[in-house]
């Protein structure tokens, strides 16, 4: 059978149409061979640090069941109403291009029937997240966050300790004048009487709020908070505070959460007007943010406690808590700060070579190089010496390795130290050892 949907024969005309320069989609990057020292370099750390605290690496898919999003997220949150990327895929079911971890690994943890590991789970991923949001520094429709989840209990010595993590992780990548931002939002015992109190406030209000806010007032006052605008700036400034409305439950939590971080010695603002862009958190709610520009969507990472998301998601009630850490703002972070990346992982060789019989054992050679853990780059076609040199100073090659069929015959090659620009004829049994990084790890 043939099958051509309308979709690709679309796409099919498009293509055909003769040149069009394509560019990388609106909000989207190429991370060039140049940028991957910082990206490696806050990528190690994350892993190196989560392995010390005993969270444990997930992936879990890009697409999800686009359901899973809108029951977790909220229906009224920008998120789920304005930024997903969703599709119908060729079964007809609505997909959707993952715009944040914590769902997906709560959905993970049920199926997989983590509640029957010890708890909590700690567990930490490094993922590829899209939102639709508009474009600019250090705003993108497809960013990459490292994130920490700890599920299955609700001790408070959990949230500091994922806070810790992420505060911890922010100093070891480099990244300073940042501060972390504190409140607790309460939970569905307390926080509908604290909405109710909200609304109020704002009612009295309703003449001078933005037209956002008057929509958020009726649908999802506890974002009103989080207004920009300045017109909003007096009434979020004055409105009555989340943490002076909890239930005694969630007010020895706080406590709790504030004793262990200054145990762990971690400074912290309490920020009554903090409230997070999801509507899953209960209790916690915490962001890192640069100094001098908080609230203005510019945090470096958030995150705080989900207790009611796993029976939400068909698990038995399982308190947890996580945050994630936009990777490209703390990239842009580390590089404002004038932070060089990672160095190449070692030396280079260059396998330079004139004749047929020696490029065919220069490339033999670049093989059993490799092999031994050696960076070699091999010559390609048939150029002259002079122009292979040139090309391994341009890459930066710290030796050549150069060979002539007369030297092949004699079971030689001419090893070139570049920087010195001296050159000495060794065995070619002999090289490879003479190359061998001292860190090979992985021998054949
Ligand atoms: P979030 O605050 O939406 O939280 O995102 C976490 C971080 O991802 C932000 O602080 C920011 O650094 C980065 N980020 C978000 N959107 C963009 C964007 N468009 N471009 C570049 N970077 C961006 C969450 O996603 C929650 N899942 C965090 C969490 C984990 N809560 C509990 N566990």
């Amino acid at each position: 059978m043939t099958f051509t949907s309308s979709f690709a024969l679309r796409y099919a005309r498009l293509a055909g149409r003769g040149a069009y320069v394509y560019k990388a989609p609106r909000g989207t990057t190429d991370i060039l061979p140049a940028e991957q020292g910082y990206y490696r370099h806050v990528e190690a750390t994350a892993a190196r640090l989560c392995q010390r605290y005993g969270y444990e690496r997930i992936d879990t898919p890009v697409f999800e069941d686009a359901r899973l999003f809108v029951r977790t997220i909220g229906e009224g949150t920008d998120i789920v109403e304005k930024e997903t990327y969703t599709f119908d895929d060729r079964s007809g079911q609505a997909m959707t291009l993952r715009p944040e971890g914590t769902a997906p690994i709560c959905r993970a943890y049920v199926e997989h029937g983590m509640h029957n590991l010890p708890q909590p789970v700690r567990l930490f991923y490094l993922a590829s997240i899209f939102r639709y949001e508009r474009p600019q520094k250090g705003r993108y429709r497809q960013h990459q966050q490292f994130g920490a989840e700890a599920i299955g209990d609700g001790d408070p010595a959990l949230d500091a300790e994922v806070i810790d993590l992420a505060w911890r992780f922010c100093a070891a990548v480099g990244l300073t004048g940042i501060a972390i931002q504190l409140n607790s939002i309460g939970c569905k015992v307390c926080r509908p009487a604290y909405l109710a109190e909200l609304q109020k406030h704002y009612s009295a209000h309703v003449d001078v709020l933005c037209p956002d806010c008057r929509v958020r007032l009726q649908k999802n006052p506890l974002r009103l908070l989080d207004c920009k605008k300045p017109s909003c700036q007096d009434i979020a400034e004055s409105a009555p505070r989340s943490s002076e409305h909890l239930c005694p439950e969630c007010g020895g939590h706080f406590d709790g959460v504030r004793e262990y971080l200054r145990v762990l010695g971690i400074a912290f603002e309490e920020n009554h007007r903090l409230v997070r862009g999801l509507d899953y958190y209960t209790k916690t709610v915490f962001e890192i943010q640069p100094r001098g520009r908080e609230g203005a969507q510019s945090a470096v990472g958030g995150g705080g406690r989900y207790d009611d998301l796993i029976q939400e998601l068909g698990g038995k009630p399982t308190p947890a808590v996580g945050f994630a850490i936009g990777i490209e703002r703390v990239v842009l972070g580390v590089k404002q700060q004038g932070m060089a990346p990672l160095a190449s992982p070692g030396e280079k060789v260059f396998v330079a070579s004139l004749g047929d019989e020696a490029k065919a054992e220069a490339v033999r050679l670049t093989a059993e190089l490799r092999r031994a853990g050696v960076i070699a780059i091999p010559s390609l076609g048939n150029r002259s010496l002079k122009a292979q040199l040139r090309q391994a100073n341009a890459l930066g090659a710290a030796h050549a390795l150069i060979m002539g069929d007369d030297e092949v015959r004699a079971g030689r090659v001419v090893l070139r130290h570049m920087d010195r620009g001296e050159q000495e004829s060794v065995p070619v049994q002999d090289v490879v050892g003479m190359l061998r990084s001292p860190d090979v790890r992985f021998e054949q």
